[in-house]
């Protein structure tokens, strides 16, 4: 993207605040919210349900906006983008992993991770050596031709990270990724992202030339806290870092 700054903090945010609805039923989801993320960190976002976590998240993805408050990625004011600046923010910059997958059933696992980089209009022959790369990476490289159905809720979510990674991100934004599967998955897939963070230049081939992720993770598990570079709490719509 032209223009970008080039900055260590990956993530600004400063004074947000989000309420939804008005009067007396409104609910004050974020009240002045303030922390910044340095690039290359996996950060954990805990909080119980209801404390604002997927509201902060969308907030920082750009697929939301604050009432107050300002929010910066890779120095960038979001607030001051264009629509269709914003847009290319989130497909060129940001990956988002959500709770449900959210993986397009009638099509493959190689389908699936292919899908933004179809909507980039990549080169097909580098779109397919991508996803190849990208399957491996998360694990799967023999399960390419299978459909979501077919595979466990762990593969489905390494699927999603694998889409997630396809046009190869600065900032993955993933919102409760182990929420639904059990323990041991759920710890295999947070130890996934941590790789992704930690083992950047590393990877081989086109991969390798892509730059340092950094990762914004909501979780209510305590057990997956331990994985992360730090810990940001949200209770009641306030942070705090532990
Ligand atoms: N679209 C919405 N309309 C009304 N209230 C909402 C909406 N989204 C979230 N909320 C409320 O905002 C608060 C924070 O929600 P959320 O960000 O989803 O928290 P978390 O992800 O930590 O569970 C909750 O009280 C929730 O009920
Ligand atoms: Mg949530």
């Amino acid at each position: 993207m032209s223009g970008r700054v080039v900055t260590e903090t990956m993530v600004r945010v400063e004074g947000v605040h989000k309420s939804y609805g008005v009067g007396a039923a409104a609910v004050h989801a974020l009240r002045g919210v303030s922390f910044e993320v340095p690039r290359g960190e996996l950060v954990a976002l805990k909080g119980r349900s209801g404390s604002g976590k997927t509201t902060l998240l969308n907030i920082v993805g750009g697929l939301d906006t604050p009432d107050q408050g300002r929010v910066e990625v890779e120095g960038r004011d979001l607030a001051r983008l264009g629509e269709s600046e914003l847009l290319r923010l989130r497909r060129d910059r940001v990956g988002f992993v959500f709770q449900s997958f959210g993986l397009i059933p009638i099509l493959s696992a190689a389908e699936n991770v292919g899908v933004p980089l179809r909507l980039r209009r990549a080169d097909p022959r580098e779109r397919e050596e991508r996803v190849e790369l990208l399957l491996s990476l998360v694990g799967l490289a023999g399960h390419a031709a299978q459909r979501p159905g077919e595979l466990s809720g762990g593969q489905q979510q390494r699927v999603a990270i694998a889409r997630a990674l396809a046009n190869r991100p600065a900032l993955l934004i993933a919102d409760e990724p182990t929420g639904q599967l059990d323990a041991e998955t759920g710890h295999a897939v947070m130890e996934l992202l941590r790789a992704v963070v930690h083992s950047w230049g590393h990877l081989p081939g086109p991969l390798g030339h892509w730059g340092r992720v950094t990762a914004l993770v909501a979780t209510h598990d305590a057990t997956l806290l331990d994985l992360a570079d730090r810990v940001l709490e949200l209770r009641d719509g306030e942070i705090t870092e532990d």
